[in-house]
């Protein structure tokens, strides 16, 4: 047990439990597959559960097929723990049969994040989120539910909390890059025909955006709301404040802008930050490379910084442009420009390393 405080019953197996994928066929669900193998992770049974148009096709894992169920009620007889990721209103409606049925849910949707008592966890950063009693393993208690936090906000997270941790954040103002692989495997497809579609000279087709994608940018198609921010962007600041524990008196002011532009994987932050007490460049830098999760690329002789490509299938998340913002005189002021593989580390990986953490 590596969590503080866990106290299993004894009738979860947790040291091999059998795990159902609910999304199997998603950009998600592969990619929970590719990291359950990468990891090691010690699988007592892998259950892989779509919709009715999926039932029946066969995915291969570890050289063998397993056949993809549709997902019912009844799915999770005999499930440990199952990794959600079907978008929220697929985890609202079938998350209570599954832990009726004995199963922890590890939901990467919105859906529970900010239900008071669900733990919003980032393993590097809070852990001790997850409690025997806040997710129903306390004697008698049917299993609850963990949720994995927004994909931006986890990526800008690993880069911002050790800064955080070490001189206070008091504000932050956020500028997403976010790629199509953020909106499903559907919005890749769409991407790339796209692509080929403009520089063939034919009107690109729009089934999953309203408006062109390749060649373009534009604001996070989330929906928005009366005071002018979308979800996504609302979402990096509520998820914030619970996963960093802060009270209303103590609340870091955040902003966020997220911009969807045409990167097939892996998001980029532009971050600014105004600190409690100062830091110089060097403390960050050292700071964040002994980070767990973060990786620096940061060369200003050579002018290389993090790209998504440099993300892309990676568990790190990378960081450089660490520089004092000239606005804010003092030391107090520090940019960073961070790119992170959201399907990855914003989604499976970090939902696996939950899962890590429910394992004796
Ligand atoms: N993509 C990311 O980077 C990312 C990051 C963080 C969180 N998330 C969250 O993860 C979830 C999945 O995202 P995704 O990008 O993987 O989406 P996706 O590629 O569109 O995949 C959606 C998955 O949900 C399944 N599904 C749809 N309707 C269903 C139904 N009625 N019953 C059972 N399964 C159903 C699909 O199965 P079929 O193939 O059978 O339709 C597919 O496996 C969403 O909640 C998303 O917000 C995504």
């Amino acid at each position: 047990m590596t969590s503080a405080g866990m106290q299993p019953t004894t009738t979860r197996r947790t040291t091999h439990p059998t795990v159902a994928i609910v999304g199997a066929t998603g950009a998600v669900g592969q990619e929970f597959l590719r990291v359950l193998d990468q990891r090691g992770f010690p699988l007592g049974g892998l259950k892989l559960l779509a919709s009715a148009r999926s039932a029946g096709k066969s995915v291969e894992f570890q050289g063998k097929p397993i056949v993809i169920d549709e997902l019912t009620e009844q799915s999770f007889g005999g499930v440990d723990i199952a990794l959600f990721s079907a978008g929220g209103s697929i985890s609202k409606q079938y998350a209570q049969a599954a832990t009726d049925a004995g199963a922890i849910v590890v939901d990467n949707s919105s859906a529970f994040r900010m239900t008071d008592g669900v733990p919003l966890v980032v393993p590097e950063v809070n852990p001790e989120a997850i409690t025997a009693a806040n997710i129903g393993l306390a004697e008698g208690q049917v299993p609850g539910v963990i949720a994995n936090p927004n994909c931006s906000t986890i990526i800008m997270l690993l880069a911002v909390t050790p800064i955080h941790r070490a001189v206070g954040v008091k504000r932050l103002v956020v500028s997403t890059y976010q790629a199509a692989s953020g909106a499903g495997a559907a919005a890749m497809a769409e991407l790339e025909q796209q692509t080929r579609e403009v520089l063939a000279g034919d009107e690109p087709t729009c089934d999953i955006f309203p408006q062109q994608y390749a060649f373009n940018l534009f604001s996070h198609n989330s929906p928005l709301k009366e005071n002018g921010y979308n979800e996504e962007e609302l979402k990096m600041v509520h998820e914030t404040h619970k996963i960093w524990g802060q009270a209303e008196d103590t609340k870091t002011a955040i902003t966020a802008t997220c911009i969807r532009v045409p990167v097939m994987r892996a998001h980029a932050e532009s971050i600014n930050l105004t600190l409690e007490r100062p830091l110089t460049e060097e403390q960050a830098g050292k700071l964040l490379a002994d980070a767990p999760g973060v990786s620096l690329i940061d060369d200003r002789a050579g002018n290389r910084f993090p790209t998504p490509l440099d993300a892309s299938h990676v568990d790190d998340v990378f960081v450089g442009r660490i520089r004092h913002d000239l606005s804010q005189p003092g030391g107090q002021g520090l940019d960073l420009f961070v790119c992170g593989d959201q399907v990855r580390k914003g989604a499976a990986l970090n939902a696996v390393q939950i899962a890590e953490l429910l394992l004796d």
